[in-house]
Order: C-alpha cells, then structure tokens, then sequence
C-alpha cells in the first residue's frame, strides 16, 4: 500500500508542539498506549461507529495478505466508547507514523463520563483511503483476522486485546464482541 498520510496529516491540522491536546483512541490506541500522556480517561464519541473495515498492510497483516482493524463510520445514533488521553501535540508525530496507513487527523466532541466534553483529535481511515476493505461478512473478516499477521503480531491479538479492553470499560460493542467470538473458534 502506498500511501503514507503521515505529511498529509502534518500539513492538514498543523499543532505547536507544546500545545496539549485531547486525542481519542477506540482501536489499538486503547491497548497498546506506548506513548507519553499526562492523564487518560474512559471517554465516547457520538455519531461514528467502530469497524474492522480498515486494511492493515503494515501492522497486523502484509500487502499480499492483508490484516484488518478498526476505523470509524458515520452513523447518526452510534456511540463508540473508547479512551481519552491529555498528551503533548509533538507525541503526534510517532503516532502519525504509526497511523500512516490511511488515517486522517480529524476533530471530535469527546464526552467523558462525568458528563463534561471537550473537543479532541482523533485518527479516522475514511472509505476513499487506498487500504479501506470495508464490509464484508462477519464469518469472512473473522477468517482473515484469524489467520493475517503482520509486523506488529498477528491480527488476532488486535481483535482480542480489542475486545478485553472493551469488556474492562464496560463498553457495547456488537460488531466487536460477534467478530472475537468466531475468531476465538477459529484454529491459530
Ligand atoms: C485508534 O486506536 O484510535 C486508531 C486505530 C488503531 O490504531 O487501531
């Protein structure tokens, strides 16, 4: 896959290093938060919906046999639960890398749950992007998340330490939680 949106990124919604900002993880961003943050907090987002739509050719699968994982759809009454986290807008740039493959910085509404909100960056794979997979059935994504992997571990993890997380914030998750269950059943 050849595009790269890490300068698209930086060029669109530049940010002064020192600024702070809020950015919202709902993927991998809620597991494996090897970055610096100053605090972090069970947040959601309203009007989007989590799905393994996004083609992963660089983390959780290759450009012959491609992994996937989650991006955000429209979708007027959804809530996606995720997690918040205050960081330093120069932690950005290592995220732009890790999120280059089809992933636009976009800005949110974060709702926490004491009931304030604020907005926040968050990383969306849009369906115009060169690795989006979209739809397809859940038996048939279960398959390939079974059995892609990729040079951050197999796409199997991504899915399952998904789910836990998402168990642990006490999240719903449909889409989620079905894909885990047939994954679960299929052989390593
Ligand atoms: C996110 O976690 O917020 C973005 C998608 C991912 O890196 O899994």
């Amino acid at each position: 896959m050849t595009l790269d949106t890490t300068h698209i990124n930086q060029q669109r919604m530049p940010f002064d290093d020192q600024a702070e900002l809020w950015l919202f993880g709902y993927g991998s961003l809620i597991w494996k938060a090897e970055f610096p943050y100053h605090e972090r907090h069970p947040a959601h987002i309203c009007g989007w919906a989590r799905r393994f739509w996004q083609g992963s050719h660089d983390h959780r699968g290759t450009p012959k046999a491609p992994g996937r994982v989650v991006t955000l759809v429209n979708e007027p009454d959804a809530i996606c639960q995720g997690m918040a986290y205050r960081i330093d807008a120069e932690t950005l740039r290592p995220l732009d890398i890790r999120e280059k493959n089809g992933y636009l910085r976009e800005i949110v509404t974060l709702h926490f749950t004491d009931g304030s909100h604020t907005e926040g960056l968050v990383y969306i794979a849009t369906e115009d992007n060169a690795a989006f997979l979209g739809e397809a059935p859940l038996n048939a994504m279960a398959e390939q998340i079974a059995s892609a992997h990729g040079p951050s571990g197999p796409n199997r993890d991504y899915l399952l330490n998904l789910a836990t997380s998402l168990e642990g914030l006490g999240a719903e998750d449909r889409h989620v939680f079905e894909l885990a269950e047939r994954v679960r059943r299929c052989p390593p």
